[in-house]
């Protein structure tokens, strides 16, 4: 009865997600006896399958998913008194601290500064700009993946930018391969569920001359032997393109007439690994901060707040279905259009 499930399309749900803050509320009432606090751990246990090795290892989780749910509830009650934009919620990172949190999925390298030359973004006077974008209206978005305890974005968000341009010139949606990427790019400089750059994941695959496709290379979050086989080629790509530092009219631009832009983001906040749905407009996001590469699939308003739409890679039970919306025209808020990268196919 303390779950608080959003289904369908997730995306103009922000009053479903006043009402589960209002349920929340009530169990945290239910709460303060301790046998509903073991309930709802039970219950959060089972949702998420969680199974834990030895009995140091329970007693510890189960602190921090208690502090997790004084966190969320507070947060949420702030939220129904209209102090918050947006909700969080006891997804399954909710027994992870934020230090495990950042440390563990959030592998994302600071890009070195380009010597970007005859490379570079080349302006946006003259593009007609939509006032509202969602590239998964357009089949240009595969499916929502969990990266699990590995430093993968990078590759997620690598790959997700170049599931968009294949669609775009061959017409048809084909999952690409992140674990390609975790294991084979390591001569660019990746380093697998340890960390690895978004310019070297489309560096490997312009030197390899494609990539597989999640069908022929699945995920397993973790490090393993590179394993390409051109057999399972499904992507291609030819150049890539870094976006203006900081510049969210280029971003906007570029999302709008191109596709899906792969961009690098302050996720370091508690706010942010328990997001559960709303407008993710956090003052204190600050956009030098970046530890995680996630993808920009769209743009909008909504009640006149703008917002990006982005998809990240933490499963479907985080965020709205996995996606969040982050404010936009924020002064760059989290950093989301200080390095934007799209590939050429
Ligand atoms: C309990 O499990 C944790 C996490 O798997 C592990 O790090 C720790 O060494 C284990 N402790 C004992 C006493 O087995
Ligand atoms: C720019 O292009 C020229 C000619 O193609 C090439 O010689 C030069 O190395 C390029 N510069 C960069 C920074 O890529």
């Amino acid at each position: 009865m303390c779950s608080c499930n959003v289904t369908g399309s997730a995306f103009f749900h922000y009053r479903m997600h006043i009402v589960c803050a209002l349920l929340l509320l009530d169990c945290l009432v239910l709460a303060q006896s301790s046998s509903a606090l073991n309930k709802m751990w039970d219950e959060w246990k089972i949702k998420h399958r969680k199974v834990y090795d030895n009995q140091t290892e329970v007693v510890f989780r189960r602190a921090v998913w208690e502090k997790n749910v004084q966190l969320v509830l507070r947060h949420n009650q702030e939220a129904s008194a209209g102090k918050h934009s947006f909700t969080m919620g006891l997804n399954h990172l909710a027994d992870m601290t934020s230090e495990e949190v950042n440390e563990k999925l959030n592998g994302l390298k600071l890009e070195e500064p380009f010597n970007f030359g005859n490379d570079t973004f080349k302006g946006v006077n003259g593009l007609s700009i939509p006032q509202n974008v969602d590239w998964r209206k357009d089949g240009l978005v595969s499916p929502v993946m969990n990266q699990g305890l590995c430093g993968s974005c990078w590759a997620f968000s690598s790959m997700g930018a170049l599931e968009g341009q294949m669609k775009k010139r061959t017409g048809v949606l084909v999952q690409l391969s992140p674990q390609n990427l975790v294991d084979c790019s390591t001569s660019e400089g990746n380093l697998g569920c340890r960390g690895g750059y978004i310019s070297k994941s489309f560096s490997y695959v312009i030197r390899n001359g494609g990539v597989d496709s999640e069908s022929s290379y699945p995920y397993e979050h973790k490090n393993g032997k590179c394993r390409y086989s051109v057999k399972g080629k499904a992507g291609y790509c030819s150049d890539f393109h870094i976006l203006p530092k900081g510049d969210e009219k280029a971003l906007q631009a570029v999302v709008g007439s191109v596709g899906p832009v792969s961009v690098a983001i302050n996720a370091m906040l508690p706010s942010f690994h328990l997001y559960r749905g709303g407008l993710y407009n956090v003052p204190n996001c600050n956009p030098r901060f970046i530890n995680h590469a996630v993808l920009v699939v769209g743009y909008g308003t909504d009640r006149g707040e703008d917002f990006w739409l982005v998809k990240n890679s933490w499963g479907t039970a985080w965020g709205e279905e996995g996606f969040v919306r982050i404010a936009r025209n924020k002064k760059n808020l989290c950093g989301i259009a200080s390095f934007g990268v799209y590939p050429t196919v």
